[in-house]
C-alpha cells in the first residue's frame, strides 16, 4: 500500500511539473526571443510574401509566423504523424509538451524525441497558433492525403494558410509531383535541418529546391552554400563557423572564409543548432535575375 502511494505522488509530482514545464520556458521566449525574431523578420524579410515552403520543419509554426510578417502560405514537412482534431482548443499530453517546450528553450524540435513524444503534429501547430494569438482559427483534414492537415487563420490582420504534410524528403521517398503539385514556392526555410540537405541521399530534393525556388532563408543546416554562391546573392546575418556537433554536417570552408571576411555581428537570437558552442546564422540567398530556371 504504501509503495502504491509512494508510486502515485512520484507519479504527480514528474506530471504536474511537466505540465508547467512549457509555461516558464514560453515566458522567457516571449520576453528574451520574440520581439527579436520580429525585428529581424521586419527589417530582412519584409519581401517575402506568398507560399513559403519549410521542409524538414516539423511542428514549427513559430519561427516562420514571427519571422515572415507578410506570408500568406506555409508548407510545413516532417516525419512525424498529423490528425485533424476534432476542436481547435487541444490539452497537449505531457510527451507533446516537453516537446513543444525544446522549441521554446532551443529554438528547435528535436527528431527523436518526437519520435517517442509526439502522436500529433496538429496539436502542436493549434497550442503554437493559440500561444501567437491567433484568430479565427479552423483545421480540417487535407483530401485524398493520410496525416495532411490544414489549418486558416487570422494574425496581425492578415487571413492565412498552413499546410503539413507528412513526407519523406529522402531519395528513396521524395516525391516530385507530388512537390510540383503545391505550386509555385516563393521562398524555402530552413532551421535545424539534421544537415540533410547537405546529404547525397538528399540530392533529389536538393535539386528540386535550387531549380524551383528563387528565395533561400536558412541557417548552416540548409543546402551547402556551395550550391547557392554563383547563381545566387547572398546576404548574410551572424557568423558561420563550422558545424554543430551532429551527425551529417559537413565543414564548409569556403562558407567559413565568406563569413570570416565579412566578420558580420554575432545573432542576439537562437535560431537552430548552436547551443552557445558555435555561433548561428541566417543566410538570405535570392536568385540572380539573369539567372533563369
Ligand atoms: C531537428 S527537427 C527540426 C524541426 C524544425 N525545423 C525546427 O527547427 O524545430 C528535423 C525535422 O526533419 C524531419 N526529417 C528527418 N528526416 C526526414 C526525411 N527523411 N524526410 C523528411 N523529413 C525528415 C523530422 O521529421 C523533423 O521534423
Amino acid at each position: 500500500m504504501k509503495l502504491i502511494r509512494f508510486t502515485f505522488f512520484v507519479c504527480c509530482v514528474v506530471l504536474g511539473f511537466t505540465n508547467v514545464y512549457g509555461g516558464p520556458l514560453l515566458d522567457k521566449f516571449r520576453s528574451n526571443q520574440q520581439q527579436k525574431l520580429q525585428e529581424f523578420g521586419k527589417t530582412n524579410l519584409g519581401e517575402f510574401s506568398g507560399h513559403i515552403f519549410y521542409p524538414f520543419g516539423g511542428p514549427d509554426v513559430t519561427y516562420p509566423l514571427l519571422m515572415f510578417p507578410e506570408f500568406k502560405d506555409l508548407t510545413l514537412m516532417g516525419l512525424e504523424p498529423a490528425e485533424a482534431p476534432e476542436s481547435v482548443e487541444v490539452k497537449l499530453d505531457n510527451g507533446a509538451l516537453s516537446n513543444l517546450s525544446s522549441l521554446y528553450k532551443r529554438s528547435f524540435f528535436i527528431t527523436d524525441q518526437m519520435v517517442s513524444g509526439v502522436r500529433n503534429v496538429a496539436a502542436l501547430i493549434l497550442k503554437q497558433l493559440e500561444n501567437l494569438g491567433a484568430t479565427d482559427i479552423t483545421v480540417k483534414a487535407i483530401a485524398c492525403r493520410d496525416n495532411a492537415v490544414e489549418f486558416r487563420f487570422m494574425l496581425n490582420g492578415t487571413e492565412r494558410t498552413i499546410r503539413y504534410y507528412k513526407a519523406g524528403l529522402d531519395n528513396s521517398q521524395i516525391d516530385i509531383d507530388f512537390l510540383k503539385s503545391l505550386g509555385p514556392i516563393n521562398v524555402v526555410f530552413f532551421k535545424a535541418a539534421s544537415y540533410l540537405p547537405h546529404q547525397k541521399n538528399f540530392s533529389k530534393f536538393r535539386g528540386f529546391v535550387l531549380e524551383n525556388v528563387a528565395n533561400f532563408v536558412q541557417d548552416s543546416t540548409g543546402v551547402p552554400y556551395e550550391y547557392l554562391k554563383d547563381n545566387f546573392d547572398l546576404t548574410l546575418h551572424g557568423k558561420y563557423l563550422k558545424p554543430y556537433k551532429f551527425p551529417g554536417g559537413f565543414e564548409q570552408l569556403s562558407f567559413r572564409k565568406y563569413s570570416e571576411e565579412l566578420n558580420k555581428q554575432e545573432l542576439s537570437f537562437s535560431f537552430g543548432y548552436g547551443g552557445g558552442f558555435v555561433p548561428t546564422n541566417i543566410l538570405v540567398a535570392k536568385r540572380k535575375s539573369e539567372v533563369s530556371f
